[in-house]
Protein backbone atom coordinates (compact mmCIF):
# COMPACT_ATOMS: atom_id res chain seq x y z
CA UNK A 1 0.00 0.00 0.00
CA UNK A 2 3.06 2.11 0.52
CA UNK A 3 6.45 3.12 0.52
CA UNK A 4 8.34 4.23 -2.31
CA UNK A 5 9.78 2.22 -4.74
CA UNK A 6 12.73 2.89 -7.75
CA UNK A 7 12.00 2.78 -11.17
CA UNK A 8 15.03 2.94 -12.86
CA UNK A 9 15.11 2.72 -16.70
CA UNK A 10 18.04 2.83 -19.08
CA UNK A 11 17.00 3.29 -22.47
CA UNK A 12 18.70 3.63 -25.86
CA UNK A 13 16.09 5.68 -28.25
CA UNK A 14 16.57 4.90 -31.88
CA UNK A 15 14.60 7.48 -34.02
CA UNK A 16 13.44 4.79 -36.99
CA UNK A 17 11.15 6.56 -38.20
CA UNK A 18 11.22 9.30 -41.60
CA UNK A 19 11.42 12.84 -39.12
CA UNK A 20 13.22 14.23 -36.92
CA UNK A 21 12.15 14.04 -33.75
CA UNK A 22 12.91 15.71 -30.17
CA UNK A 23 10.68 13.64 -27.71
CA UNK A 24 10.06 10.57 -26.44
CA UNK A 25 7.22 9.22 -24.73
CA UNK A 26 7.20 7.13 -21.72
CA UNK A 27 4.10 5.26 -20.86
CA UNK A 28 2.86 4.61 -17.20
CA UNK A 29 -0.69 2.96 -16.14
CA UNK A 30 -2.77 5.60 -14.37
CA UNK A 31 -3.44 2.87 -11.54
CA UNK A 32 0.68 3.41 -11.25
CA UNK A 33 0.22 7.46 -12.21
CA UNK A 34 -1.57 7.91 -9.48
CA UNK A 35 0.88 7.27 -7.04
CA UNK A 36 3.78 8.51 -8.82
CA UNK A 37 5.38 11.32 -6.71
CA UNK A 38 8.70 11.68 -8.71
CA UNK A 39 9.61 11.15 -11.82
CA UNK A 40 13.46 12.53 -13.63
CA UNK A 41 15.19 11.54 -16.98
CA UNK A 42 18.39 12.37 -17.08
CA UNK A 43 21.27 12.54 -20.01
CA UNK A 44 23.31 9.18 -19.93
CA UNK A 45 26.47 9.51 -20.59
CA UNK A 46 29.03 6.89 -21.77
CA UNK A 47 31.54 6.31 -19.06
CA UNK A 48 29.20 7.59 -16.13
CA UNK A 49 31.68 10.83 -16.15
CA UNK A 50 30.60 14.64 -16.50
CA UNK A 51 28.44 16.21 -15.31
CA UNK A 52 24.70 15.06 -14.73
CA UNK A 53 22.58 16.72 -17.39
CA UNK A 54 18.41 16.93 -16.42
CA UNK A 55 16.34 16.27 -19.62
CA UNK A 56 12.94 18.28 -19.11
CA UNK A 57 9.97 15.60 -18.27
CA UNK A 58 6.47 16.46 -19.04
CA UNK A 59 3.14 15.19 -18.95
CA UNK A 60 1.13 14.96 -22.43
CA UNK A 61 -2.00 13.53 -23.86
CA UNK A 62 -0.85 12.39 -26.92
CA UNK A 63 -4.03 11.42 -29.63
CA UNK A 64 -4.94 7.83 -30.21
CA UNK A 65 -2.96 6.31 -27.59
CA UNK A 66 -5.00 3.83 -25.02
CA UNK A 67 -6.69 5.41 -22.13
CA UNK A 68 -5.73 3.26 -19.91
CA UNK A 69 -2.55 4.96 -19.55
CA UNK A 70 -0.79 8.02 -18.70
CA UNK A 71 2.23 9.22 -21.14
CA UNK A 72 5.37 11.77 -20.17
CA UNK A 73 7.47 13.26 -22.59
CA UNK A 74 10.91 13.70 -22.14
CA UNK A 75 12.96 16.11 -24.35
CA UNK A 76 16.07 14.72 -26.24
CA UNK A 77 19.10 16.53 -26.21
CA UNK A 78 18.80 17.57 -29.99
CA UNK A 79 16.52 16.65 -32.73
CA UNK A 80 16.65 13.24 -33.66
CA UNK A 81 17.13 12.77 -37.11
CA UNK A 82 16.03 9.20 -39.18
CA UNK A 83 19.25 6.39 -37.33
CA UNK A 84 20.42 8.82 -34.94
CA UNK A 85 19.75 7.52 -30.97
CA UNK A 86 20.74 8.74 -27.20
CA UNK A 87 20.50 7.28 -24.45
CA UNK A 88 18.58 8.16 -20.82
CA UNK A 89 18.04 7.45 -17.20
CA UNK A 90 14.64 7.40 -15.87
CA UNK A 91 13.76 7.43 -12.41
CA UNK A 92 10.90 7.41 -10.96
CA UNK A 93 9.13 7.29 -7.26
CA UNK A 94 5.63 5.54 -6.64
CA UNK A 95 4.50 5.60 -3.56
CA UNK A 96 1.91 3.40 -1.59
CA UNK A 97 2.79 0.56 -4.26
CA UNK A 98 3.89 -1.94 -1.79
CA UNK A 99 0.73 -3.61 -0.60
CA UNK A 100 0.67 -5.31 2.48
CA UNK A 101 -0.45 -9.38 2.78
CA UNK A 102 -1.64 -10.20 4.91
CA UNK A 103 -3.20 -6.99 6.38
CA UNK A 104 -3.38 -7.37 9.73
CA UNK A 105 -0.26 -9.25 11.39
CA UNK A 106 0.59 -9.58 15.40
CA UNK A 107 3.72 -8.08 17.43
CA UNK A 108 5.89 -10.74 16.50
CA UNK A 109 5.16 -11.16 12.75
CA UNK A 110 6.81 -10.31 9.90
CA UNK A 111 5.38 -7.95 7.53
CA UNK A 112 5.06 -9.37 4.01
CA UNK A 113 4.46 -6.96 1.18
CA UNK A 114 2.96 -7.66 -2.33
CA UNK A 115 4.26 -5.55 -5.32
CA UNK A 116 2.98 -5.49 -9.09
CA UNK A 117 4.23 -5.02 -11.96
CA UNK A 118 4.79 -6.32 -16.10
CA UNK A 119 7.70 -7.92 -16.72
CA UNK A 120 7.60 -6.39 -20.39
CA UNK A 121 8.42 -2.74 -20.12
CA UNK A 122 5.31 -1.13 -20.66
CA UNK A 123 5.82 1.26 -23.89
CA UNK A 124 4.13 2.65 -27.04
CA UNK A 125 7.73 2.13 -28.99
CA UNK A 126 8.64 -1.19 -30.10
CA UNK A 127 11.34 -2.95 -27.93
CA UNK A 128 14.47 -4.23 -29.58
CA UNK A 129 16.32 -5.79 -26.21
CA UNK A 130 14.94 -5.01 -22.16
CA UNK A 131 15.39 -7.06 -19.00
CA UNK A 132 13.76 -6.61 -15.79
CA UNK A 133 15.30 -6.89 -12.33
CA UNK A 134 13.30 -6.64 -9.38
CA UNK A 135 15.63 -5.68 -5.98
CA UNK A 136 14.50 -6.52 -2.89
CA UNK A 137 15.46 -5.42 0.35
CA UNK A 138 16.78 -9.16 1.40
CA UNK A 139 14.86 -11.69 3.60
CA UNK A 140 11.99 -13.93 2.78
CA UNK A 141 10.42 -14.08 -0.67
CA UNK A 142 7.07 -15.91 -0.30
CA UNK A 143 6.60 -16.19 -4.03
CA UNK A 144 6.89 -14.77 -7.57
CA UNK A 145 5.63 -15.36 -10.98
CA UNK A 146 7.32 -17.67 -12.66
CA UNK A 147 8.23 -17.18 -16.49
CA UNK A 148 10.33 -19.26 -18.15
CA UNK A 149 13.46 -16.64 -17.96
CA UNK A 150 12.59 -15.34 -14.70
CA UNK A 151 14.81 -16.34 -11.52
CA UNK A 152 15.63 -15.25 -8.15
CA UNK A 153 19.15 -14.75 -7.27
CA UNK A 154 20.05 -13.83 -3.64
CA UNK A 155 17.75 -11.15 -3.40
CA UNK A 156 17.09 -9.94 -6.44
CA UNK A 157 14.55 -11.25 -9.31
CA UNK A 158 15.76 -11.31 -13.11
CA UNK A 159 13.61 -11.17 -15.91
CA UNK A 160 14.01 -11.36 -19.55
CA UNK A 161 16.34 -10.95 -21.53
CA UNK A 162 13.62 -9.96 -24.26
CA UNK A 163 14.06 -9.08 -27.56
CA UNK A 164 12.14 -7.92 -30.48
CA UNK A 165 8.75 -7.08 -28.20
CA UNK A 166 6.00 -5.25 -30.01
CA UNK A 167 4.66 -1.48 -28.65
CA UNK A 168 2.41 -2.12 -25.44
CA UNK A 169 3.68 -5.30 -24.35
CA UNK A 170 2.33 -6.31 -20.75
CA UNK A 171 3.42 -9.32 -19.03
CA UNK A 172 1.82 -9.14 -15.34
CA UNK A 173 4.29 -9.96 -12.22
CA UNK A 174 3.49 -10.73 -8.76
CA UNK A 175 6.38 -10.67 -6.20
CA UNK A 176 5.49 -11.24 -2.58
CA UNK A 177 8.04 -10.65 0.15
CA UNK A 178 8.90 -9.45 3.78
CA UNK A 179 9.59 -6.09 3.37
CA UNK A 180 10.32 -4.85 7.51
CA UNK A 181 11.37 -0.78 6.45
CA UNK A 182 9.42 1.09 8.74
CA UNK A 183 6.69 2.43 6.55
CA UNK A 184 6.31 5.97 7.88
CA UNK A 185 3.77 7.98 6.45
CA UNK A 186 2.91 11.52 7.06
CA UNK A 187 -0.69 11.84 6.28
CA UNK A 188 -0.15 15.57 6.47
CA UNK A 189 3.02 17.99 7.38
CA UNK A 190 2.90 21.56 8.09
CA UNK A 191 5.99 23.02 8.01
CA UNK A 192 6.56 26.65 9.06
CA UNK A 193 9.41 28.69 7.85
CA UNK A 194 9.59 32.18 9.49
CA UNK A 195 12.27 34.69 8.91
CA UNK A 196 13.24 37.04 11.31
CA UNK A 197 15.85 40.16 9.68
CA UNK A 198 17.45 40.13 13.13
CA UNK A 199 19.47 37.21 12.25
CA UNK A 200 17.05 33.69 12.70
CA UNK A 201 15.11 31.37 10.34
CA UNK A 202 12.98 29.47 13.25
CA UNK A 203 11.63 26.03 11.50
CA UNK A 204 8.23 24.37 13.21
CA UNK A 205 7.24 21.18 11.86
CA UNK A 206 3.89 19.79 12.58
CA UNK A 207 3.59 15.61 12.03
CA UNK A 208 0.68 13.35 11.72
CA UNK A 209 2.48 10.45 11.71
CA UNK A 210 1.36 6.86 10.41
CA UNK A 211 2.88 3.27 10.59
CA UNK A 212 1.54 2.56 6.70
CA UNK A 213 2.15 -1.50 7.19
CA UNK A 214 -0.07 -4.16 7.91
CA UNK A 215 -2.23 -3.45 10.45
CA UNK A 216 -0.98 -4.45 14.25
CA UNK A 217 -3.84 -7.31 15.53
CA UNK A 218 -3.88 -8.84 19.11
CA UNK A 219 -3.03 -5.72 20.51
CA UNK A 220 0.79 -4.76 21.79
CA UNK A 221 3.22 -6.37 25.11
CA UNK A 222 5.55 -3.98 26.16
CA UNK A 223 7.05 -7.21 27.77
CA UNK A 224 7.01 -8.57 24.91
CA UNK A 225 8.97 -6.02 22.74
CA UNK A 226 11.52 -5.52 25.48
CA UNK A 227 12.36 -9.15 26.61
CA UNK A 228 11.75 -10.85 23.62
CA UNK A 229 12.63 -8.10 21.06
CA UNK A 230 9.65 -9.07 19.55
CA UNK A 231 8.03 -6.29 16.65
CA UNK A 232 10.35 -6.45 14.00
CA UNK A 233 7.70 -4.53 12.16
CA UNK A 234 7.36 -1.89 13.77
CA UNK A 235 9.64 0.99 14.15
CA UNK A 236 11.24 2.79 17.23
CA UNK A 237 13.49 5.79 16.16
CA UNK A 238 13.82 7.98 13.26
CA UNK A 239 16.74 10.41 11.74
CA UNK A 240 16.01 13.75 11.00
CA UNK A 241 19.20 15.43 9.01
CA UNK A 242 18.77 19.22 9.52
CA UNK A 243 21.19 22.10 8.42
CA UNK A 244 24.66 22.46 9.59
CA UNK A 245 24.26 24.61 12.83
CA UNK A 246 20.65 24.64 14.04
CA UNK A 247 20.08 25.44 17.46
CA UNK A 248 17.08 25.56 20.12
CA UNK A 249 16.08 21.91 18.55
CA UNK A 250 13.16 20.62 20.62
CA UNK A 251 10.96 17.56 19.83
CA UNK A 252 7.33 17.09 21.63
CA UNK A 253 4.04 15.47 20.95
CA UNK A 254 0.50 16.50 22.40
CA UNK A 255 1.64 15.23 26.07
CA UNK A 256 4.61 17.85 26.40
CA UNK A 257 8.60 17.88 25.25
CA UNK A 258 10.04 14.48 25.12
CA UNK A 259 13.28 14.30 26.60
CA UNK A 260 14.11 10.88 24.25
CA UNK A 261 16.11 12.45 21.87
CA UNK A 262 19.57 12.84 20.53
CA UNK A 263 21.15 15.39 19.15
CA UNK A 264 24.62 15.35 17.00
CA UNK A 265 26.29 17.24 14.12
CA UNK A 266 29.43 18.27 12.46
CA UNK A 267 30.16 20.88 9.77
CA UNK A 268 28.30 19.45 7.32
CA UNK A 269 24.51 18.63 9.14
CA UNK A 270 23.00 18.13 12.45
CA UNK A 271 21.04 14.47 13.22
CA UNK A 272 18.01 14.72 15.23
CA UNK A 273 16.92 10.94 16.24
CA UNK A 274 13.38 11.15 17.97
CA UNK A 275 12.04 8.45 19.21
CA UNK A 276 8.22 8.47 20.16
CA UNK A 277 6.81 7.76 23.38
CA UNK A 278 5.61 3.87 21.90
CA UNK A 279 6.82 1.85 19.44
CA UNK A 280 5.37 2.67 16.28
CA UNK A 281 3.26 -0.58 14.96
CA UNK A 282 1.09 -1.08 11.56
CA UNK A 283 -1.88 1.38 11.86
CA UNK A 284 -0.46 3.20 14.73
CA UNK A 285 -0.35 6.99 14.79
CA UNK A 286 1.27 10.10 16.85
CA UNK A 287 1.58 13.73 16.59
CA UNK A 288 4.44 15.02 16.68
CA UNK A 289 6.16 18.81 16.58
CA UNK A 290 10.13 19.60 16.02
CA UNK A 291 10.92 22.72 16.01
CA UNK A 292 14.81 24.31 15.10
CA UNK A 293 16.95 27.85 14.55
CA UNK A 294 18.76 28.66 11.83
CA UNK A 295 21.41 31.00 10.98
CA UNK A 296 19.72 33.72 8.89
CA UNK A 297 22.98 34.31 6.92
CA UNK A 298 22.57 30.85 5.54
CA UNK A 299 19.33 30.90 4.08
CA UNK A 300 18.67 34.67 3.60
CA UNK A 301 20.49 36.10 0.24
CA UNK A 302 20.36 39.31 -1.61
CA UNK A 303 20.08 39.94 -5.31
CA UNK A 304 18.89 41.98 -8.35
CA UNK A 305 17.51 44.83 -5.79
CA UNK A 306 15.65 41.80 -4.11
CA UNK A 307 15.97 39.64 -0.73
CA UNK A 308 15.46 35.98 -1.25
CA UNK A 309 15.33 32.76 1.02
CA UNK A 310 16.97 29.64 -0.32
CA UNK A 311 16.34 26.49 1.66
CA UNK A 312 15.35 22.99 1.27
CA UNK A 313 11.35 22.12 0.55
CA UNK A 314 10.42 18.70 1.41
CA UNK A 315 10.92 16.68 5.44
CA UNK A 316 14.19 16.08 7.26
CA UNK A 317 13.48 12.68 7.71
CA UNK A 318 14.83 10.62 5.19
CA UNK A 319 12.18 7.65 5.30
CA UNK A 320 9.28 9.18 5.36
CA UNK A 321 6.49 9.88 2.66
CA UNK A 322 4.57 12.63 2.82
CA UNK A 323 0.75 12.85 1.85
CA UNK A 324 -0.01 16.15 2.09
CA UNK A 325 2.40 18.94 2.62
CA UNK A 326 2.50 22.67 3.71
CA UNK A 327 4.98 24.26 3.65
CA UNK A 328 4.85 28.28 4.91
CA UNK A 329 7.08 30.50 4.80
CA UNK A 330 6.35 33.74 6.91
CA UNK A 331 7.67 36.79 5.85
CA UNK A 332 8.70 40.26 8.19
CA UNK A 333 6.35 42.40 7.90
CA UNK A 334 6.41 44.83 5.43
CA UNK A 335 7.76 42.42 2.64
CA UNK A 336 6.34 43.63 -0.88
CA UNK A 337 6.74 41.87 -4.25
CA UNK A 338 6.51 38.12 -3.53
CA UNK A 339 7.77 35.88 -5.57
CA UNK A 340 8.49 31.94 -5.60
CA UNK A 341 10.65 29.82 -7.41
CA UNK A 342 10.21 25.58 -6.89
CA UNK A 343 11.31 23.12 -9.06
CA UNK A 344 8.15 21.59 -9.31
CA UNK A 345 4.48 22.61 -9.33
CA UNK A 346 2.98 23.41 -6.15
CA UNK A 347 -0.13 24.96 -5.03
CA UNK A 348 0.26 28.14 -3.72
CA UNK A 349 -1.32 30.94 -2.05
CA UNK A 350 -0.81 34.13 0.57
CA UNK A 351 -2.02 34.72 4.29
CA UNK A 352 -1.35 37.23 6.56
CA UNK A 353 -0.28 36.07 9.92
CA UNK A 354 -0.38 38.21 13.34
CA UNK A 355 2.08 38.34 16.15
CA UNK A 356 2.53 40.80 18.68
CA UNK A 357 3.63 44.14 17.78
CA UNK A 358 2.53 43.59 14.48
CA UNK A 359 0.51 46.56 12.93
CA UNK A 360 -0.41 44.94 9.21
CA UNK A 361 0.63 41.17 9.79
CA UNK A 362 3.48 39.31 8.11
CA UNK A 363 2.94 38.27 4.42
CA UNK A 364 3.06 34.28 4.43
CA UNK A 365 3.58 32.23 1.54
CA UNK A 366 1.88 28.83 1.55
CA UNK A 367 2.96 26.16 -1.02
CA UNK A 368 1.23 23.04 -1.12
CA UNK A 369 2.13 19.63 -2.59
CA UNK A 370 0.32 15.72 -2.04
CA UNK A 371 2.61 12.83 -2.90
CA UNK A 372 6.26 13.78 -1.23
CA UNK A 373 9.10 11.81 -1.36
CA UNK A 374 12.62 12.78 -0.12
CA UNK A 375 12.93 13.42 -3.95
CA UNK A 376 11.60 16.40 -3.37
CA UNK A 377 13.83 17.29 -0.86
CA UNK A 378 15.61 20.52 -2.99
CA UNK A 379 15.88 24.38 -3.07
CA UNK A 380 13.35 26.40 -3.42
CA UNK A 381 13.39 29.95 -3.00
CA UNK A 382 10.89 33.04 -2.21
CA UNK A 383 12.03 36.38 -3.50
CA UNK A 384 10.76 39.66 -1.64
CA UNK A 385 11.56 43.27 -1.18
CA UNK A 386 11.74 44.66 1.97
CA UNK A 387 12.44 48.05 3.51
CA UNK A 388 15.19 48.63 6.13
CA UNK A 389 13.11 51.08 8.12
CA UNK A 390 10.41 48.35 8.45
CA UNK A 391 13.40 46.87 10.36
CA UNK A 392 13.28 49.68 12.60
CA UNK A 393 9.19 49.52 13.41
CA UNK A 394 9.53 47.28 15.71
CA UNK A 395 12.56 48.12 17.97
CA UNK A 396 11.28 51.68 17.66
CA UNK A 397 7.72 50.51 18.89
CA UNK A 398 9.53 48.41 21.51
CA UNK A 399 11.80 51.51 22.38
CA UNK A 400 8.48 53.86 22.73
CA UNK A 401 7.22 51.10 25.12
CA UNK A 402 9.54 51.11 27.15
CA UNK A 403 10.02 54.25 27.72
CA UNK A 404 6.88 54.66 28.25
CA UNK A 405 6.93 51.91 30.84
CA UNK A 406 10.17 53.79 32.28
CA UNK A 407 8.15 56.96 32.57
CA UNK A 408 5.17 55.00 34.21
CA UNK A 409 7.69 53.15 36.89
CA UNK A 410 9.44 57.21 37.57
CA UNK A 411 5.75 58.20 38.04
CA UNK A 412 5.15 54.89 40.51
CA UNK A 413 8.13 55.80 42.82
CA UNK A 414 7.91 59.18 42.80
CA UNK A 415 4.53 58.25 44.24
CA UNK A 416 5.77 55.45 46.12
CA UNK A 417 8.19 58.12 47.49
CA UNK A 418 5.69 60.55 48.51
CA UNK A 419 3.73 57.66 50.13
CA UNK A 420 6.45 56.87 52.61
CA UNK A 421 7.34 59.97 52.95
CA UNK A 422 3.66 61.31 54.25
CA UNK A 423 4.21 58.12 56.04
CA UNK A 424 7.34 59.32 57.74
CA UNK A 425 6.08 62.39 58.06
CA UNK A 426 2.72 60.74 59.33
CA UNK A 427 4.77 58.92 61.80
CA UNK A 428 6.80 62.33 63.25
CA UNK A 429 3.00 63.91 63.65
CA UNK A 430 1.70 60.93 65.67
CA UNK A 431 5.05 61.61 68.08
CA UNK A 432 4.37 64.99 68.00
CA UNK A 433 1.23 64.60 69.47
CA UNK A 434 2.72 62.51 72.01
CA UNK A 435 5.01 64.98 73.32
CA UNK A 436 2.28 67.40 73.16
CA UNK A 437 -0.12 64.90 75.02
CA UNK A 438 2.80 64.20 77.74
CA UNK A 439 3.72 67.96 77.79
CA UNK A 440 -0.08 68.62 78.80
CA UNK A 441 -0.19 65.88 81.07
CA UNK A 442 2.85 67.72 82.85
CA UNK A 443 0.91 70.45 83.05
CA UNK A 444 -1.90 69.03 84.57
CA UNK A 445 0.98 68.01 87.18
CA UNK A 446 1.82 71.32 87.59
CA UNK A 447 -1.42 72.69 87.74
CA UNK A 448 -2.57 70.11 90.67
CA UNK A 449 0.36 71.34 92.44
CA UNK A 450 -0.54 74.66 92.29
CA UNK A 451 -3.60 73.83 93.52
CA UNK A 452 -2.00 72.06 96.27
CA UNK A 453 0.07 75.21 96.79
CA UNK A 454 -3.22 77.29 96.69
CA UNK A 455 -4.45 74.62 99.61
CA UNK A 456 -1.01 75.44 101.93
CA UNK A 457 -1.93 79.27 101.49
CA UNK A 458 -5.22 78.79 102.17
CA UNK A 459 -4.84 77.07 105.42
CA UNK A 460 -1.87 79.35 106.21
CA UNK A 461 -4.70 82.06 105.91
CA UNK A 462 -7.31 79.76 108.28
CA UNK A 463 -4.73 79.97 111.14
CA UNK A 464 -4.04 83.11 111.24
CA UNK A 465 -8.05 83.70 111.30
CA UNK A 466 -8.65 80.66 113.98
CA UNK A 467 -5.30 80.14 115.41
CA UNK A 468 -5.46 76.34 114.80
CA UNK A 469 -1.92 75.17 114.70
CA UNK A 470 -3.03 71.51 114.63
CA UNK A 471 -5.53 71.24 111.50
CA UNK A 472 -2.50 73.81 109.89
CA UNK A 473 -0.18 71.02 110.56
CA UNK A 474 -2.38 68.25 109.11
CA UNK A 475 -3.55 70.18 105.87
CA UNK A 476 0.68 70.45 105.56
CA UNK A 477 1.09 66.94 106.00
CA UNK A 478 -1.26 65.86 103.48
CA UNK A 479 -0.18 68.65 101.00
CA UNK A 480 3.48 67.52 101.35
CA UNK A 481 1.73 63.37 100.52
CA UNK A 482 0.06 65.04 97.45
CA UNK A 483 3.18 66.83 95.70
CA UNK A 484 5.33 63.89 96.49
CA UNK A 485 2.68 61.72 94.84
CA UNK A 486 2.58 64.54 91.91
CA UNK A 487 6.57 64.54 91.53
CA UNK A 488 6.46 60.50 91.22
CA UNK A 489 3.87 61.18 88.24
CA UNK A 490 5.64 63.76 86.91
CA UNK A 491 9.01 61.41 86.48
CA UNK A 492 8.03 59.30 83.61
CA UNK A 493 6.66 62.23 81.26
CA UNK A 494 9.77 63.92 82.43
CA UNK A 495 11.95 61.17 81.13
CA UNK A 496 10.16 60.71 77.59
CA UNK A 497 10.27 64.41 76.75
CA UNK A 498 13.85 64.62 77.49
CA UNK A 499 14.91 62.15 75.42
CA UNK A 500 11.92 62.43 72.87
CA UNK A 501 13.62 64.24 69.24
CA UNK A 502 10.37 65.90 68.65
CA UNK A 503 10.37 67.48 72.31
CA UNK A 504 13.77 69.24 71.43
CA UNK A 505 12.51 72.68 71.07
CA UNK A 506 9.75 72.54 74.51
CA UNK A 507 11.93 70.11 76.72
CA UNK A 508 14.16 73.26 78.14
CA UNK A 509 10.66 75.00 79.04
CA UNK A 510 8.82 72.60 80.48
CA UNK A 511 12.53 71.68 82.60
CA UNK A 512 12.16 75.07 83.63
CA UNK A 513 8.45 75.39 84.58
CA UNK A 514 9.10 72.15 87.06
CA UNK A 515 12.38 73.39 88.71
CA UNK A 516 10.16 76.98 89.11
CA UNK A 517 7.98 74.95 90.69
CA UNK A 518 9.94 72.70 92.97
CA UNK A 519 11.40 76.44 93.99
CA UNK A 520 7.76 77.32 94.58
CA UNK A 521 7.40 74.29 96.95
CA UNK A 522 10.57 74.63 99.03
CA UNK A 523 9.66 78.49 99.43
CA UNK A 524 5.98 77.81 100.18
CA UNK A 525 6.81 74.88 103.07
CA UNK A 526 9.45 77.43 104.28
CA UNK A 527 6.99 79.90 104.65
CA UNK A 528 4.57 77.19 106.01
CA UNK A 529 7.19 76.41 108.86
CA UNK A 530 8.00 80.33 109.39
CA UNK A 531 4.09 81.41 109.86
CA UNK A 532 3.21 78.02 112.05
CA UNK A 533 6.54 78.43 114.06
CA UNK A 534 5.50 82.14 114.78
CA UNK A 535 2.06 81.20 115.83
CA UNK A 536 3.63 78.03 118.57
CA UNK A 537 5.88 81.65 119.53
CA UNK A 538 2.66 83.17 119.68
CA UNK A 539 4.32 85.99 117.65
CA UNK A 540 2.00 89.30 116.35
CA UNK A 541 0.58 89.37 113.02
CA UNK A 542 3.02 92.45 112.35
CA UNK A 543 5.96 89.82 113.37
CA UNK A 544 4.74 87.26 111.16
CA UNK A 545 4.75 89.57 107.93
CA UNK A 546 8.22 91.00 108.57
CA UNK A 547 9.83 87.66 108.74
CA UNK A 548 7.71 86.19 106.00
CA UNK A 549 7.85 89.88 103.25
CA UNK A 550 11.26 88.39 101.67
CA UNK A 551 10.11 84.71 101.07
CA UNK A 552 6.19 85.90 100.22
CA UNK A 553 8.17 88.04 97.45
CA UNK A 554 9.91 84.71 96.28
CA UNK A 555 7.19 83.06 96.07
CA UNK A 556 5.02 85.91 93.91
CA UNK A 557 7.90 86.16 91.44
CA UNK A 558 7.92 82.40 90.52
CA UNK A 559 4.23 81.91 90.90
CA UNK A 560 4.62 85.12 87.93
CA UNK A 561 7.12 82.80 85.95
CA UNK A 562 5.82 79.45 86.22
CA UNK A 563 2.24 81.03 84.95
CA UNK A 564 4.57 82.45 81.82
CA UNK A 565 5.99 79.02 81.37
CA UNK A 566 2.34 77.58 81.40
CA UNK A 567 1.33 79.94 78.68
CA UNK A 568 4.08 79.33 76.53
CA UNK A 569 3.46 75.39 77.18
CA UNK A 570 0.34 76.19 76.34
CA UNK A 571 0.71 78.20 72.86
CA UNK A 572 3.59 75.22 72.11
CA UNK A 573 0.28 72.53 72.25
C1 LIG B 1 10.23 22.37 25.40
O1 LIG B 1 11.58 22.59 25.09
C2 LIG B 1 11.81 23.80 24.39
C3 LIG B 1 13.26 23.87 24.02
O2 LIG B 1 14.07 23.26 24.97
C4 LIG B 1 11.41 24.97 25.26
O3 LIG B 1 11.60 26.18 24.58
C5 LIG B 1 9.96 24.82 25.62
O4 LIG B 1 9.59 25.86 26.51
C6 LIG B 1 9.71 23.47 26.28
N1 LIG B 1 8.28 23.31 26.49
C7 LIG B 1 7.76 22.74 27.57
C8 LIG B 1 6.28 22.65 27.59
O5 LIG B 1 8.47 22.33 28.47
C1 LIG C 1 20.35 27.50 -3.05
O1 LIG C 1 21.28 26.81 -2.23
C2 LIG C 1 21.84 25.66 -2.84
C3 LIG C 1 22.72 24.96 -1.82
O2 LIG C 1 23.55 25.86 -1.19
C4 LIG C 1 22.62 26.08 -4.08
O3 LIG C 1 23.16 24.95 -4.71
C5 LIG C 1 21.70 26.82 -5.02
O4 LIG C 1 22.42 27.31 -6.11
C6 LIG C 1 21.01 27.97 -4.32
N1 LIG C 1 20.04 28.55 -5.21
C7 LIG C 1 20.02 29.84 -5.49
C8 LIG C 1 18.96 30.31 -6.41
O5 LIG C 1 20.84 30.62 -5.03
Amino acid sequence: MISKFFYVDFQMVENEGPDAVSEVLVAVPNIQAKNLANLKAFLYNEGGKGSVVDLPVSIVHPEGMPPELSFYSVSSPEKLEKGASFSFILLAVFTHSLVPFPEEITQADSQLVVYQDSAYYLSPYAVKFQTLSVRLPGGRVESYTKHPSGKLVESEIRYGPFENLPAFSYSPIVVHFENNHPFAVAHELVREIEISHWGNVQVTEHYRLVHGGAQNKGGFSRLDYQSRMKGISSFRHLVAKLPPRAHSVYYRDEIGNISTSHLWGDSKKTQLEIEPRYPMFGGWRTFFTIGYGLPLKDFLFEGAGKRFLNITFGCPFEEVVIDNLLVKVVLPEGSKEISVSTPFPTEQKQEIKYSHLDISGRPVVVLEKSNVVPEHNLYFQVYYKFNNLSLLREPIMLICGFFFLFVACILYTRTDMSISKSSASYLAKLQLEEVRERVQQVQNIISRCLAVHDKVEASLRELSRTGDIQSCKIARKTADGLLKELTKELKPLLTYLQTSPQAANIWPKVEELVAKEREMQEKLMLKHSTVVDCFEKKLGGKEVENRIASQQQKLSALRQDVDDLLEIIDEFC
